[in-house]
């Protein structure tokens, strides 16, 4: 069986694909650089459908380069508040300041620039380039390593040294082998002119290829463009490549945070620089063992005074990086006397909305409003 792996083939069925069934997403009906590059960033961690609503707050609030740079941090921390990985928004306003020193509030064009800024690696100053401005620049991320891995029917593992630069030439030479091609058809359902030319078309339809079609799980592969050349398709490897080796053991951890009350005030803290979630807000918690009991004794180090009663409120369980973790919220009954340990606040329910919580201590701050309207 022949199996046509030529560059311009494939990417003629990809930009053919893309032009029908490109999805319509905000940030594809502007060439703006920072715009695109604010999506590119808010999609690093977090998935198309969460990301829409806040790409489209952040652009009506922060238009460009010099809004985002003025910004005041709480506003900025306030506007990224649920996407997680805080570090990214700090970076863009950190490379916005630099643009509107350096560079007169403008986005340059010439990559290695692009690269230079904080919070831009590899893949985001390829993906703005070729999405703004039309540039041969690759990308590389999960998404791409799916369809690359099984297209080409890479078996090492795309962390390895080797295979990831064999994945990088790769997805090179798609975007050289698209620089030449006319876009046409262009995607008819996006505003016209939306797309900047064939190399923003061909690394976009990469992206949208993995999100739609090569799934991690059960990859859609009779409605895909590639299925006639790949390689896992005839071998039937979809769902086994990429091979990503063995994954680190999940890990239990358990928090237990304390809420304590002043007449309507509720007393929290913010997160020191240089942790996780610096910055944002949370209710005074602590890491115990699995095993722990006596909580009170852990009431009583955070907030100096030990409760009488500890009131389970919620539980709130979430995943970060290989971390599975149980928050468990009690309501401190009889507080006189507590001051909190670290810096903090005594708050209004009302005042604690406004502030930027981490995502688990935003659902615990839920709960209490449910709680304390009852
Ligand atoms: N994932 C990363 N960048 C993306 C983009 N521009 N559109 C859709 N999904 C993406």
């Amino acid at each position: 069986m022949s199996r046509p792996r030529r560059p311009e083939d494939l990417v003629t069925a990809l930009l053919d694909w893309f032009a029908r069934e490109a999805r319509d997403l905000p940030w594809r009906h502007t060439l703006d650089p920072y715009a695109v590059w604010v999506s590119e960033i808010m999609l690093q961690q977090t998935q198309v459908k969460t990301v829409i609503p806040y790409w489209e707050r952040w652009m009506r609030e922060l238009p460009d380069i010099t809004s985002l740079a003025q910004a005041p941090q709480e506003k900025i921390h306030k506007l990224w508040e649920g996407l997680g990985y805080y570090t990214r928004v700090r970076n863009l306003q950190k490379a916005a300041q630099h643009l509107v020193r350096e560079n007169g509030g403008e986005f340059p064009k010439a990559f290695d620039a692009v690269l230079a800024l904080s919070g831009i690696g590899r893949y985001t100053a390829g993906a703005i380039t070729s999405i703004a401005f039309n540039q041969p620049s690759p990308i590389l991320d999960g998404n791409v390593i799916r369809v690359l891995t099984r297209l080409f029917g890479i078996e090492e593992n795309p962390k390895d040294k080797a295979t990831n630069a064999k994945l990088w030439n790769l997805a090179d030479e798609l975007v050289l082998a698209a620089q030449p091609v006319p876009l046409s058809p262009r995607p008819s359902h996006l505003s016209p002119f939306s797309i900047s030319g064939p190399c923003s078309a061909l690394n976009q339809s990469l992206m949208e290829l993995g999100a739609l079609i090569c799934t991690p799980k059960q990859p859609r592969c009779d409605d895909c463009p590639l299925k006639k050349p790949c390689v896992a398709r005839a071998t039937n490897r979809a769902e086994a490549l990429p091979n990503l080796g063995k994954r680190a053991a999940a890990t239990d951890r358990r928090f237990v945070a304390f809420l304590a009350q002043r007449d309507n005030q509720w007393l929290v803290q913010q997160r020191p620089a240089g942790v996780v979630n610096a910055h944002l807000w949370e209710f005074p918690n602590v890491e115990v063992d699995a095993e722990t009991s006596d909580l009170a004794a852990h009431a009583a180090k955070l907030l100096g005074a030990r409760p009488a009663q500890l009131n389970p409120l919620v539980m709130i369980k979430h995943s970060i990086t290989r971390y599975r973790i149980s928050l468990e919220a009690y309501l401190v009954t009889a507080t006189k006397g507590v001051r909190a340990t670290t810096p903090s606040r005594w708050l209004t329910i009302e005042e604690l909305d406004a502030l930027a919580f981490t995502s688990a201590h935003r659902k615990i701050l839920t709960a209490l409003r449910h709680k304390t309207s009852e």
